[in-house]
């Protein structure tokens, strides 16, 4: 594996791939690396002739407040981590690479960003685009692999993918969690012990939600109050919000009969965490 950090460097690798016709894979990262990002980057390297992974902590999608600065990074073994399952480029450029001085053009995807996170992180999504735009125009990947875990994210950057013309197919990823259920997050390390515990809540009452639906129960509200008063019993999470929405438009839904995505994302102390569960349906209702 060798480690790329600058643009020039991984246009002069893209050239040589192309001159054998083989097939690339971009799994994009912030570092960090868990079980979740591996299985994208074992899938990719799986799939494809030809695997870079981007390892890049983007400042333009945190917002103001947020944890950029204390955003757990472990360069040396991620690295390692990558290079064990067969990556053939990390691409780790400095900021200065990506957001050059005078830097000035943005990615913005309506609608799709205005729900869910986008109402609580203000410029998150058009950080996240721009990047991911920018990481696709340089690498030029055949597939891009992303997970169902930041679920906004994916059906946001399948959305541009389309509006603008990428020949790029974007793979979605099911969610890894830890034996417990809670999904795998860098930010999880973020917990002390008592705020692991507590944080059990939000995939418990995703759960619980799904499994409300899937027994029958179809009004979204209904639905929601029992997710609300899982986090009212649990002092050291506060939720922020819990929606049941269209898997496409990610619009809310008010009856839950056909499928739909409940998702939601809470605080516990200082660390922000979500979640969603897929509530496949089909002709059941
Ligand atoms: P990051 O949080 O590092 O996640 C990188 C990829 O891993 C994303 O596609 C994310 O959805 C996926 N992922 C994270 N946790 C997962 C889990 N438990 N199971 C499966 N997949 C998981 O998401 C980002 O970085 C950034 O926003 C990025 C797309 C790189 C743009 O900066």
């Amino acid at each position: 594996m060798v480690v790329l950090k600058s643009v020039s460097e991984v246009r002069a690798w893209r050239r040589r791939v192309r001159a054998d016709d083989a097939s690339v894979g971009l799994v994009p990262t912030m570092g960090a690396f868990h079980q979740g990002h591996l299985s994208l980057i074992r899938r990719a390297v799986a799939d494809c002739d030809v695997t870079a992974v981007s390892l890049f902590v983007n400042p333009t999608q945190f917002g103001r407040g947020e944890d950029l600065e204390s955003y757990p990074q472990d360069l040396e073994r991620d690295v390692e981590l990558a290079s064990r399952e067969g990556v053939d480029v990390l691409f780790a450029p400095p900021t200065a690479n990506m957001y050059a001085e005078g830097y000035a053009t943005w990615v913005e995807v309506e609608r799709l960003t205005t729900g869910l996170c986008g109402r609580f992180r203000a410029g998150h999504f058009r950080g996240v685009t721009t990047i991911v735009l920018k990481l696709l125009n340089v690498v030029q990947p055949d597939r891009a692999y992303f997970g169902e875990k930041d679920y906004q994210q994916l059906a946001v950057i399948r959305r541009m993918v389309q509006d603008l013309d990428l020949e790029c197919e974007i793979v979605g990823m099911p969610t890894i969690r830890e034996p417990d259920g809670l999904a795998m997050s860098s930010r999880n390390a973020y917990l002390s012990p008592e705020q692991r515990r507590a944080a059990l809540v939000l995939p418990r009452s995703l759960t619980k939600a799904r499994q409300l639906i899937e027994s029958g129960q179809r009004s979204a509200g209904k639905v929601l109050r029992a997710v609300k008063s899982r986090f009212a019993a649990e002092p050291l999470a506060s939720l922020q919000y819990a929606e049941i929405v269209d898997p496409d438009t990610l619009e809310p839904v008010e009856r839950c009969d056909r499928d739909v995505v409940i998702a939601a994302a809470c605080l516990v102390g200082d660390t922000r965490l979500i979640d969603n569960q897929m509530v496949k349906l089909r002709e059941r209702a």
